[in-house]
């Protein structure tokens, strides 16, 4: 498709955002915002090319098809998505991305966004865990990709903000930080180890993001974003799943408490930054 097919599709979706005075910065304006701020840091600078190409993001295309998945009836009990409560409301999306993970009185846990969604879809439309709009997480066949995008895009600019009010909301948090400092594997790597190095530590073309540093943390939880070289757009769960195996950790399932857990930990790591959304990556 030409950059300028990809970039007329996004443009419904575009306009839409208009008026929204928080989301009504491209998420390339908020990096560049946070580039001056930082006077070029070295993690977010590293890919003048990604910066470019990001009006022209296909996770754009990804979101209008997740639109249409959303409102969309479907499932066993065809019904659309639009009444799905992801913590601010039923059918309130803007600004429910940035405060996620949140506590759900309906579920006693606390969920973040994909096991959020999960949630409604079984619920509201009768999905189960057999069925592909359910099983497939990843990849351009994935509806859950196409709607976290959607959904996540609504929350552009805005500050990360996970509400941690309920015990479990800390709890889950606390977890998080654990996992996150806790050395283990066969590797003996925490996510420290890569991600509490000095600005501009590299594993090779790779500039690695500092979790103590806002300006950087954010782009770097900043997901959904267009993976380059994976030629699609990935999720949170999918980035922990990714470093986990860069440790040499078992492999763990989608929606567990562990990924729950260090989304919580590293959402709150941002707090206050704002999301770039949807992202580009390398
Ligand atoms: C062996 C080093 C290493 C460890 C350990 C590691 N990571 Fe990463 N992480 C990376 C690299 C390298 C990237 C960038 C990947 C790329 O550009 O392809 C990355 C990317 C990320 C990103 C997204 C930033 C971006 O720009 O793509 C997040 C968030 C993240 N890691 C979190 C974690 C968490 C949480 C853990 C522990 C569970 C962890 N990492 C453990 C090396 C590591």
């Amino acid at each position: 498709m030409t950059k300028l097919k990809q970039a007329l599709s996004a443009l419904p979706l575009a306009l839409a955002l208009v008026g929204n005075a928080s989301a009504s910065k491209a998420p390339e304006d908020i990096l560049d915002e946070l580039i001056a701020k930082t006077k070029n840091d070295p993690y977010l600078t590293q890919s003048p090319q990604n910066r470019m190409m990001m009006p022209d993001n296909p996770a754009y295309e990804w979101a209008a098809e997740g639109e249409k998945l959303f409102k969309q009836p479907r499932g066993p009990k065809n019904a659309s998505l639009e009444k799905c409560d992801f913590g601010k409301g039923p059918g309130v999306l803007k600004g429910a991305y940035v405060e996620l993970p949140r506590y759900f009185a309906d579920t006693g846990r606390v969920m973040d966004f994909e096991s959020r969604l999960v949630h409604c879809m079984k619920t509201l439309q009768g999905f189960t865990d057999n069925d592909p709009q359910i099983k497939v997480r990843h990849g351009e066949k994935s509806d859950i990709m196409k709607i976290t995008t959607y959904v996540a895009m609504q929350s552009n600019g805005m500050p990360w903000n996970p509400p941690m009010n309920h015990p479990l909301e800390k709890a889950m948090r606390d977890a998080g930080r654990e996992l996150f400092f806790r050395r283990a594997g066969p590797m003996d790597f925490n996510c420290a180890t890569c991600h509490l190095n000095p600005p501009g530590t590299r594993i090779r073309a790779s500039v690695l993001p500092n979790v103590k540093i806002g300006e950087e943390w954010t782009k770097a939880v900043s997901w959904p974003a267009w993976r380059v070289g994976h030629e699609a757009v990935r999720s949170s769960q999918h980035r922990v799943l990714e470093c986990l195996w860069q440790m040499r950790y078992p492999n763990i399932m989608p929606d567990s408490d562990v990924h729950i857990a260090i989304i919580s930990f590293w959402t709150d790591a941002a707090r206050g930054q704002p999301a770039i959304l949807p992202d580009m990556k390398r």
